[in-house]
């Protein structure tokens, strides 16, 4: 899936009226305690207004130029870096919590292991969106994965983290879409 300059243009008015994408602001909302924060994928910064309406520092990471320049825009003064959730380059424990949403539908089973293994590495607790229900990593919409839900679980658990909280922000025939806060076991 390329995140060029015509997905990038069009990502939130495609999305924010959609089941869904009010539930995760919710989860983010009420989950999120602590910064700093690394928001990765950042994309067009939809959650940044909640980190500065709480002053809380952040930094967005993104493997999309397009998607960043997009962020760049809104949030002029942001700091966002072009980055990898697989391996960030980012110190140990450098971050009090990592949002990560709507990136695993974009990452093979193993690289879901691989960017949760991440994610337990730099920072303290995750907010992580996961659509499961299908065995064996699916492919549905544009490409993306629909995964089992004990994979993820065990990637989860391999990771040295826990599911301390989850709920489901949409249903749909090719998965059910939740939000996850993992903290460490
Ligand atoms: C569907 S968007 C989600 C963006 C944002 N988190 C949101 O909820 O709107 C997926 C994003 O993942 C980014 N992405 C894909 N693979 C990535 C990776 N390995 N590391 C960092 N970003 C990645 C894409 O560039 C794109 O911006």
């Amino acid at each position: 899936m390329q995140f060029n300059g015509a997905y990038a243009s069009a990502y939130d008015a495609e999305r924010d009226s959609k089941p869904g994408w009010m539930a995760e602001h919710h989860a983010v909302a009420d989950w999120l305690k602590e910064g700093s924060v690394l928001d990765c994928p950042v994309g067009t910064g939809r959650f940044i207004p909640l980190y500065l309406g709480r002053r809380l520092p952040f930094i967005g990471m993104d493997r999309s130029e397009a998607m960043l320049e997009v962020c760049r825009s809104r949030f002029p003064a942001a700091r966002l870096l072009t980055g990898d959730m697989l391996a960030t380059g980012l110190p140990d424990q450098s971050y009090g919590t990592l949002v990560c949403v709507r990136l695993l539908p974009w990452l093979t089973p193993p690289e879901m292991a691989e960017a949760l293994r991440e994610a337990a590495r730099v920072a303290g607790r995750a907010i992580v969106s996961v659509r499961v229900d299908k065995v064996g990593g699916a492919v549905c919409w544009r490409g993306s994965l629909t995964h089992a839900w004990d994979e993820f679980r065990f990637a989860v658990q391999d990771a040295g983290l826990r599911v301390a909280d989850i709920r489901e922000t949409a249903h749909s025939p090719v998965g059910r879409f939740l939000m996850t806060l993992l903290e460490p076991r």
